[in-house]
């Protein structure tokens, strides 16, 4: 059941695929408890000048930092150019939307790079997030040594990620909901078979918790500290440079 690298090897052309309906799924199969981890993710950040949002997708994580005063500037990196068209197309919309008054997004830049090999000087950045990223890296210390690298001394990074319930019957439920109800509603609304069955196999072979904290210190970081979110199913990390 572990995805195999071929998947993680195109996992760009798999959210091309998806793009069009990654929102609207990530809300409705979540409740939209996806929007609370985020804001939780983005309220344990430092208010920083220029973030580096890494597998920034369509965006929900930058534009949330924007509306909480966390970020001046953001460039955010991702291997499917289709997420990013989407991220780019909401933050444009949002210039005329009614609150554009009280949120200003203008300063965000898409570049489309690896997360392992990223095309920046070192200490680059005042910090470094990511949300339901890193589990799809084809090497994950490779991806947090990268991030280490980019980032300025005494800056943070903010890691948010899917983990595995330690509740047995929590996980009962999570078992169920994530091998049959998401895949098959994943690809009712996708039309795409594999997408959503990647999902789940991707998030049980996954490390969290302690063992995910022991990779960000393999990576040069210190401070670590991690934050599970609605009975364990996904966990915030935090870390210094
Ligand atoms: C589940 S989405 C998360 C998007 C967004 N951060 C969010 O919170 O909704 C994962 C994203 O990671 C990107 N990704 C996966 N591996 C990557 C890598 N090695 N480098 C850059 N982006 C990557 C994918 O293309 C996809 O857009």
């Amino acid at each position: 059941m572990h995805p195999n690298m071929e998947e993680k090897q195109h996992i760009g052309q798999l959210f091309d695929r998806i793009a069009g309906t990654y929102d609207g799924l990530n809300h409705g199969l979540s409740l939209n408890i996806d929007r609370l981890w985020r804001r939780k993710t983005v309220a344990l950040m430092q208010p920083s000048q220029h973030v580096l949002d890494v597998a920034i997708g369509t965006a929900d994580l930058t534009i949330e930092m924007f509306r909480r005063h966390k970020a001046e500037q953001v460039t955010g990196i991702d291997l499917s150019d289709q997420m990013m068209a989407i991220g780019q197309k909401k933050i444009t919309n949002h210039h005329g939307s009614a609150d554009r008054q009280k949120l200003q997004i203008t300063n965000v830049k898409f570049v489309h790079a690896n997360a392992q090999s990223m095309p920046f000087e070192d200490a680059s950045f005042d910090a470094v997030t990511c949300a339901f990223g890193c589990r799809n890296f084809s090497n994950l210390d490779e991806g947090l040594r990268e991030m280490y690298r980019v980032l300025k001394p005494g800056g943070q990074v903010t890691i948010l990620e899917f983990s595995y319930p330690s509740n047995r019957l929590v996980r009962a439920c999570y078992d169920i909901y994530f091998t049959r109800v998401l895949p098959l509603i994943g690809r009712i609304v996708s039309r795409d078979k594999t997408a959503y069955t990647y999902l789940n196999k991707s998030v049980k072979s996954f490390c969290w918790g302690e063992a995910f904290v022991q990779h960000l210190h393999d990576a040069g970081f210190s401070n670590e500290h991690f934050t599970p979110l609605t009975f364990g199913i996904a966990t915030i990390y935090t870390a210094i440079k």
